[in-house]
């Protein structure tokens, strides 16, 4: 097992990584003792890890049950916000229990959310189910759920006490959403780490990294805890791991959400930002096709779908606000090492 911590002055906690963790989480898990833990799972990981997780709280001496949500975005929503307080509420959960939210990043943000929010904050445990939560959404305190006009438009910075990674409930996810994960991982390696890009590019692809995946998800893990020790609140540097996202969350939006993963979109997004930084003169040249050549090994998408381009850059608009029409856009200097660079949002519309 692994640990890594995470040190920010809105919390500290230590992330805990390895194979079989569920089965033997009781001393992970020995805060809980003689408390109420809610475990939050959705329709996909309530019958596959939910009586292991109400076990592992069980012989840690939690009284713990289990509520189970629909699987999807939808349930990113403020009724079944409502609906989860009324669980909450039913579980008798005061401030010094756990919500303990087991799923990938829409149970993570939901359940975090209403931790955050309820009676002000009960405590919350994150135990991330899909690679891309493992890496991302789970570290680092963002909690949200979405109103009918945008995504996250209502949420919190709420720290976990506890993160737990168990690496073997990546078996049961199919290859577009463990290719969706790999996205947010090579861009860890381009944006802060050229030795982790290395490792993945030497790999060659996803059968040999994965003989390696814990201690790349702990890597990652780590690049994330430094991001968020620096800047917990998202107001900097925290920026750069959106590097991507300005034409990854705009195809996401204009083909229609869940047409494109938000992993798949970053893809395209960063071998998008790659180009555009070598053509201002920032990005060190042969960089966008050092990118797309691994994203290519890993079977993953280097160009955006066919959308009209208007439809793109109305997606870019409503994502990324222009200030005096100028915006922001993370880019590489090289691999391992992001900036940020601004440009006229017409002129990066132009390049759509
Ligand atoms: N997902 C990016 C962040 O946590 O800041």
């Amino acid at each position: 097992m692994q640990t890594v911590r995470v040190e920010a002055q809105n919390g500290s906690y230590d992330i805990l990584i390895g194979r079989g963790l569920l089965a033997q989480a009781e001393q992970a898990l020995s805060m809980c003792a003689g408390r109420r833990a809610l475990v939050v799972a959705d329709t996909n990981t309530a019958p596959l890890y939910g009586q292991a997780m109400l076990r592992a709280l069980g012989l840690a001496g939690a009284r713990a049950s289990l509520y189970t949500v629909p699987a999807g975005e939808e349930s990113k929503s403020l009724a079944q916000l409502a609906a989860l307080y009324d669980a909450f509420l039913d579980a008798g959960l005061s401030r010094r229990d756990f919500v303990v939210a087991l799923g990938g990043g829409v149970v993570g943000d939901l359940a975090g959310y209403a931790a955050a929010s309820f009676l002000r904050g009960v405590r919350l445990i994150q135990v991330p189910t899909t690679l891309l939560s493992q890496v991302d959404s789970s570290v680092g305190g963002k909690t949200a759920v979405n109103l009918p006009r945008g995504k996250n438009l209502v949420g919190a910075f709420y720290q976990p006490e506890r993160v737990l990674i168990d690496v073997d409930t990546l078996d049961t996810l199919d290859a577009r959403q463990v290719g969706a994960g790999l996205g947010e991982v090579i861009k860890y390696g381009c944006i802060a780490d050229e030795a982790l890009f290395a490792r993945i590019e030497q790999a060659g692809g996803r059968a040999a990294l994965w003989a390696h995946i814990d201690g790349v998800i702990a890597r990652c893990c780590a690049l994330k805890a430094d991001y968020v020790r620096r800047d917990p609140l998202d107001k900097g540097v925290r920026a750069q791991l959106n590097f991507g996202h300005t034409l990854g969350h705009a195809v996401e939006n204009a083909a229609g959400y869940g047409q494109v993963l938000h992993g798949e979109g970053v893809c395209m997004g960063m071998v998008a930002a790659a180009r555009w930084g070598e053509g201002w003169g920032v990005t060190e040249p042969g960089t966008a096709a050092r990118i797309e050549r691994v994203l290519r090994a890993y079977g993953l998408p280097t160009q955006a779908p066919n959308l009209p381009r208007e439809a793109l850059a109305r997606a870019m608009r409503l994502d990324k606000k222009a200030s005096g029409g100028r915006v922001q856009v993370v880019v590489l200097e090289r691999i391992g090492r992001a900036a940020t660079h601004e440009v006229d949002q017409a002129a990066l519309e132009a390049l759509l």
